[in-house]
C-alpha cells in the first residue's frame, strides 16, 4: 500500500497555492513528528496490517523540513506498519532549500525520489508566480540529486501571463539537458481564494488566456516527447521505466493511507464501494484533535465510488480495462461503456478491443469533460 504524508509548512504563500499551509520561519520539526506519530498509533488499525511499498511525502514544503527529521518520520511509519519495504519514497522539495547534505540526510533516510517545485526557469515566469529561487539554483539542484543517484522529477506550471513559447522551449531544453526522470506539467488554475484572484481583479495580473494555455501544454508535450519522455498520465511525463510508482495506485484504485493535516485515504469496502478518509485542516487543527474529530469518513456507494474509478482511470493515458475495473467496483458487465456513450461519440474516448478504452490521442486536454460526464451524467 502506498502511505502520504503531508508537510504543512511553508517558507512563504506563492499567490496561487490553495494547498494546506501555514507560514513559518522555522518549523517545529518534533512537535511534528510526535503528532505524526501520534496519528501511527492512533490508526494502528489499519496501518499495521499495511505492507507498505510507497511513500510520498508532500506539502506544504518538505523541505522547510530538517533533513535528520525524515529518518525519525519514517521510523515512527516502519515500528507501526504491518511491514515496511518502500522501494519508492518520493520527497517534494523547493528548490532554495536544497542542500547537498540535507540529500544525503534523505538518501540515508531511504528516499530514491526527489520531486523539485521548479515551476520556471524563467526569471519573468519565476517573478510572475512569486517564487523565492532563482532558476540557477534550481539547475543546481537538479544537478546534485541526479549525482547523489535519486530520481529527480520537475514540477512545472504552463499558462502564466506573459509565457511565451519560446520560454517554454528553453524550460524544456534545460530538463532535457539535466538528467530528470520525470516532469509533471500542470496547467495554472486560478483556485478560488488565493491571492491571486485580488491580483487579478485588481489588474496586477492578467487573467489566465485558456486558448493559449491548451496551445503551451501542447508544445510541452511535444517538446517532452522529442527530449525522450513518454506521456503517461494528463499531466506526468517520464523516462523509461521511471513512472511515479505511487501516484499510479491512485489512478489505478488501489488503496493508500494518508497521514497530517487534510491528507486523504481510501480503503476499499466490502461489495465493491470505498471508505474516504480527509483529515482535518491545519497544522494546529489537526495536532490536537483525536479519533473522530481528526477527519471526515466518506462512505462511497459502489456506483459512486464506480465513477471516481473511471475517471480517475482515464487520467492515466494507456488503456483502461474496464472489466477490471468493473470488477473492482462491482458494477454490471458493460457499465463503464454505456457511462462513456456520449464520450465515444464525441470522439474523446476510444475503444481499441471490447474491453479496452482510452483516451484518444491529443483529447488529453479535454479530461474535464470526460470527468463531468462520467461524474455528473446520467
Ligand atoms: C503541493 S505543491 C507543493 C510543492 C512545493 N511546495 C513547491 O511549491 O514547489 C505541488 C505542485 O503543485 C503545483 N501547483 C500548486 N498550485 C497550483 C496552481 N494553482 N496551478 C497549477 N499548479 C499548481 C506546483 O507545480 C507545485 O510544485
Ligand atoms: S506552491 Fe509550494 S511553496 Fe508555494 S505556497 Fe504552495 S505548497 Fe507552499
Amino acid at each position: 500500500m502506498g502511505v502520504y504524508l503531508h508537510v504543512p509548512f511553508c517558507a512563504r504563500a506563492c499567490p496561487y497555492c490553495d494547498f494546506d499551509f501555514e507560514v513559518v520561519r522555522r518549523p517545529d520539526d518534533s512537535g511534528y513528528v510526535s503528532a505524526l506519530a501520534r496519528e501511527f498509533e492512533e490508526r494502528a488499525e489499519p496501518l499495521g496490517r499495511v505492507r507498505v511499498d510507497t511513500i510520498y511525502v508532500g506539502g506544504g514544503t518538505p523541505s522547510t523540513l530538517r533533513g535528520a527529521t525524515f529518518s525519525k518520520m519514517f521510523a515512527e511509519l516502519r515500528a507501526r506498519a504491518g511491514a515496511y519495504e518502500p522501494r519508492e519514497v518520493t520527497v517534494e522539495a523547493n528548490p532554495e532549500h536544497v542542500t547537498r547534505e540535507w540529500l544525503l540526510a534523505l538518501r540515508a533516510a531511504g528516499a530514491t525520489r526527489v520531486s523539485l517545485g521548479v515551476q520556471s526557469f524563467s526569471r519573468q515566469g519565476l517573478v510572475t508566480l512569486g517564487r523565492a529561487h532563482h532558476a540557477t539554483k534550481a539547475r543546481e539542484a537538479m544537478e546534485t540529486i541526479h549525482a547523489l543517484g535519486l530520481d529527480a522529477s520537475v514540477d512545472l506550471i504552463v499558462g502564466w501571463p506573459g509565457q511565451t513559447p519560446a520560454a517554454l522551449a528553453a524550460d524544456i531544453e534545460t530538463i532535457r539537458d539535466a538528467g530528470v526522470a520525470h516532469v509533471s506539467v500542470y496547467a495554472l488554475t486560478v483556485e478560488p481564494g488565493t491571492p491571486w484572484e485580488g491580483l487579478v481583479a485588481r489588474g496586477a495580473r492578467a487573467p489566465v488566456d485558456e486558448d493559449a494555455q491548451a496551445d503551451l501544454l501542447e508544445r510541452c508535450e511535444r517538446s517532452l516527447e522529442s527530449a525522450g519522455f513518454r506521456h503517461y498520465e494528463i499531466a506526468s511525463y517520464a523516462k523509461p521505466a521511471k513512472q511515479a510508482q505511487h501516484n499510479r495506485k491512485y489512478w489505478r484504485w488501489r488503496d493508500f493511507l494518508g497521514f497530517g493535516p487534510s491528507a486523504a485515504s481510501a480503503v476499499a469496502t466490502q461489495g465493491g464501494g470505498l471508505e474516504r478518509r480527509v483529515n482535518a485542516r491545519g497544522f494546529a487543527e489537526w495536532a490536537r484533535s483525536t479519533g473522530d474529530q481528526r477527519a471526515i469518513l466518506d462512505r462511497l456507494d459502489p456506483e459512486t465510488a464506480g465513477r471516481e474509478g473511471l475517471w480517475l482511470g482515464l487520467r492515466l493515458l494507456e488503456p483502461l480495462d474496464t472489466s477490471e475495473l468493473e470488477a473492482r467496483f462491482e458494477r454490471p458487465s458493460g457499465w463503464a461503456r454505456r457511462r462513456l456513450a456520449r464520450q465515444f461519440e464525441l470522439g474523446n474516448v476510444l475503444s481499441p478491443s471490447a474491453e479496452r478504452v482510452v483516451v484518444a490521442p491529443g483529447r488529453w486536454l479535454w479530461h474535464d469533460v470526460i470527468a463531468h460526464d462520467v461524474l455528473k451524467g446520467t
